[in-house]
């Protein structure tokens, strides 16, 4: 394909199991935006799997200047960078314009950060040797796969957010900061809009989205901690400024009080996955304690570290390696499902309770699948397939059970499920905005923070290219 194509392809090398390429769906589709042959042979692609339906995408054409043909209106945050959202095989992507040193280092510090497990976007191309048609040199590209059902935390705010739902998602970037921190990566640039959110059964999942300023070290000393933390804190306290200014938040919030709270958030979670706790030799309890206080806050600890003093009389305990994701995991292999922390720990909740009410004595890998079959599945079927892009499967159960669960308290008595799920779908789900792609029906207040975002995008055009490899 290469040679019939022309453009240079790099195939990474990679170390670790490869995903395998998605299946194409359709034969990309006669596309009279596609670059002409010419053009096409100057391009430079790096990608971990070829994806040939990268080439019908019109490379020729500036960014900005994209026809809407190939592109997805889908909710974008702030950036210095062009940035458009397009379709590529059946899936989205996004296309971001910048220099090739920072397109190439982003995409190898996101290809890091995934196989460390850590919640960030995917990084798909980074492509290089752009022109015009008539030879004029065009910014290089990185794109990174559609982060489903994210958004940006400025769409969040389309409708009045409450103070707690804000406090929500600020927990959930400290987590993913302590996360981030844990494995020796520094940011260089925390902040709302360098992050996407997802919702988890009521809170919210991080995600990082530019990494443009992150570095990876073998460990972070706490002044490098400490300066990521100070940069989240002057990012949070200017974007709520911002929101406040547009009249998107409650004015009873304060941006700067507001966005101290990462700092308390983060510097709890830390001392609790880290920090080194002694206690008396008769309290050995504690030690149990500790790992259940960890796993409670979704984290497994691989390794520990337990010291007695010379005399005997005390133990010390460190936790060494600790691991985000012990309901996940749990889920994942009790039933195959794939979600996120708070669904799964949501889900295993029910589960749990489901196996003590219908069959305790049932093996608990059975009674899981038991559950599959007759909680999951007919919630998930009962979704309509225009109600399908609201919200996520696992979400949409966790919402389930919770209305359920006020259904029977306000009636108090027992709910059969196909009742809740019926008054689930007509009264809630049906008045939810669409969350795989809120943007294809924008209200006015959302029309209005997209108009100031892209206002604001088009500021700072990155430099041409260097015309060097
Ligand atoms: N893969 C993705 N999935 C969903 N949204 C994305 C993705 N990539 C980028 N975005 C959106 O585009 C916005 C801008 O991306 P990004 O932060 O990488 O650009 P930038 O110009 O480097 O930003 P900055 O101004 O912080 O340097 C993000 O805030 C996010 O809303
Ligand atoms: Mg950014």
């Amino acid at each position: 394909m290469t040679e019939q194509s022309g453009a240079k392809w790099h195939d990474e090398p990679t170390d670790y199991a490869q995903i395998g390429k998605l299946p194409r769906t359709e034969a990309a589709s006669a596309n009279d935006t596609a670059p002409p042959a010419g053009v096409i042979g100057s391009l430079n692609i790096t990608a971990a799997a070829a994806d040939p339906e990268l080439l019908d995408l019109p490379w020729h054409i500036a960014l900005e200047d994209w026809p809407a043909a190939n592109l997805a209106a889908l909710p974008r945050g702030i950036s210095r960078h062009i940035v458009r959202f397009a379709h590529l095989a059946g899936s989205v992507i996004a296309i971001k314009e910048t220099s090739e040193h920072i397109a190439r280092h982003e995409y190898h510090m996101l290809r890091k950060l995934a196989r460390m497990d850590v919640p960030c976007v995917e990084p798909v191309a980074v492509i290089t040797g752009r022109t015009t048609v008539d030879g004029k040199p065009l910014n290089p590209v990185l794109v990174t796969r559609h982060l489903k059902f994210s958004m940006p935390y400025r769409a969040l705010f389309s409708q009045m957010l409450r103070r707690d739902t804000l406090t929500r998602l600020i927990d959930a970037q400290a987590l993913l900061l302590v996360r981030l921190h844990l494995i020796g990566f520094y940011w260089g640039d925390v902040s709302l809009s360098n992050t996407l959110f997802r919702r988890d059964a009521g809170a919210f999942a991080a995600y990082l989205v530019d990494a443009e300023t992150g570095e990876l070290y073998p460990d972070l000393s706490v002044g490098q901690r400490e300066y990521d933390l100070e940069i989240a804190r002057v990012n949070i306290a200017g974007e709520l400024m911002d929101l406040l200014e547009g009249g998107l938040i409650e004015e009873k919030v304060d941006p700067v009080a507001t966005s101290e709270l990462i700092m308390d958030s983060y510097r709890r979670l830390w001392a609790e996955l880290t920090e080194k706790e002694s206690f008396e030799l008769g309290e050995r309890w504690r030690v149990g304690a500790r790992i259940r206080r960890l796993n409670e806050l979704g984290f497994d600890v691989e390794e520990y570290a337990i010291k007695t003093t010379a005399d005997g009389s005390t133990i010390q305990l460190q936790p060494k390696v600790v691991d985000a994701g012990h309901h996940q995991r749990r889920l994942l292999r009790l039933t195959g499902l794939d979600a996120q922390e708070n669904q799964a720990r949501r889900l295993l909740n029910d589960m749990d309770s489901f196996r003590a009410d219908n069959n305790p004595d049932m093996d608990e890998e059975i009674s899981a699948h038991t559950w599959v079959s007759q909680i999951f599945e007919p919630i998930v079927r009962s979704i309509p397939r225009d109600l399908a892009g609201k919200l996520e499967p696992a979400e949409v159960v966790h919402e389930v059970l919770e209305h359920r669960w006020y259904m029977s308290q306000k009636q108090d008595s027992h709910i059969p499920l196909a009742e809740a799920v019926q008054s689930y779908l007509d009264t809630i789900l049906r008045h939810r905005r669409d969350e795989a792609a809120i943007m294809l029906n924008p209200d006015t207040a959302m029309l209005k923070i997209l108009q100031a975002e892209t206002e604001e995008s088009r500021y700072e055009q990155d430099e041409y290219p260097d015309s060097d490899d």
